[in-house]
């Protein structure tokens, strides 16, 4: 028996520190809260995906009465972009979340349902994509949706060999 240590690398920055692409992608996702349907939980949610030509597709979450048939922010944003836009790749997604009058500020931190969907954005288009998680006081830059979700299952898992 041995212990295994599993590693992620990821940056963490401010705002300033972004590349102005970076920061405009940022700053839709936080427009994006504003949007947010969540009369149940008041946490704002807002998401922002840039595609590899250059168009940036956003959602927020999307809450219901019947708790269960409601939607995280970025599963809205990249399903939308994945239906708008399929032959596209999804180059870049940024998350925001705003409650109780302002922005969190520890960076967002995406459910994991979220994470399984953004890698499986990332495997279809066949390229890293770039994940961008705000907070007031510190963001999270992580190069793959992969480095999210250690040990993941993704389609090479169905393969029988
Ligand atoms: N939420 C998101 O939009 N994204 C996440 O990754 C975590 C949670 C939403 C779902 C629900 O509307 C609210 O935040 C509280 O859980």
């Amino acid at each position: 028996m041995k212990e295994v240590i599993v590693e992620t690398k990821v940056t963490a920055c401010t705002l300033d520190e972004m590349s102005p692409s970076m920061r405009q992608l940022v700053e839709k996702a936080k427009a994006m809260t504003q949007n947010a349907y969540c009369p149940y939980s008041h946490y704002h949610v807002g998401a922002a995906a840039l595609l590899a030509d250059g168009q940036i597709v956003a959602g927020s979450n999307q809450e219901n009465a019947a708790y269960p048939s409601g939607l995280c922010a970025e599963r809205t944003t990249l399903f939308a972009a994945n239906a708008n836009y399929p032959n596209t790749r999804v180059a870049a997604l940024a998350i925001a979340c705003y409650t109780n009058g302002h922005f969190t500020k520890d960076a967002a931190s995406p459910c994991g349902a979220c994470r399984q969907v953004m890698l499986e954005t990332e495997h279809r288009y066949g390229q890293p994509m770039q994940v961008i998680l705000y907070g007031d006081e510190v963001c999270y830059v992580f190069d793959s949706a992969a480095d999210l979700l250690p040990m993941h299952f993704t389609a090479d898992s169905l393969k029988t060999e």
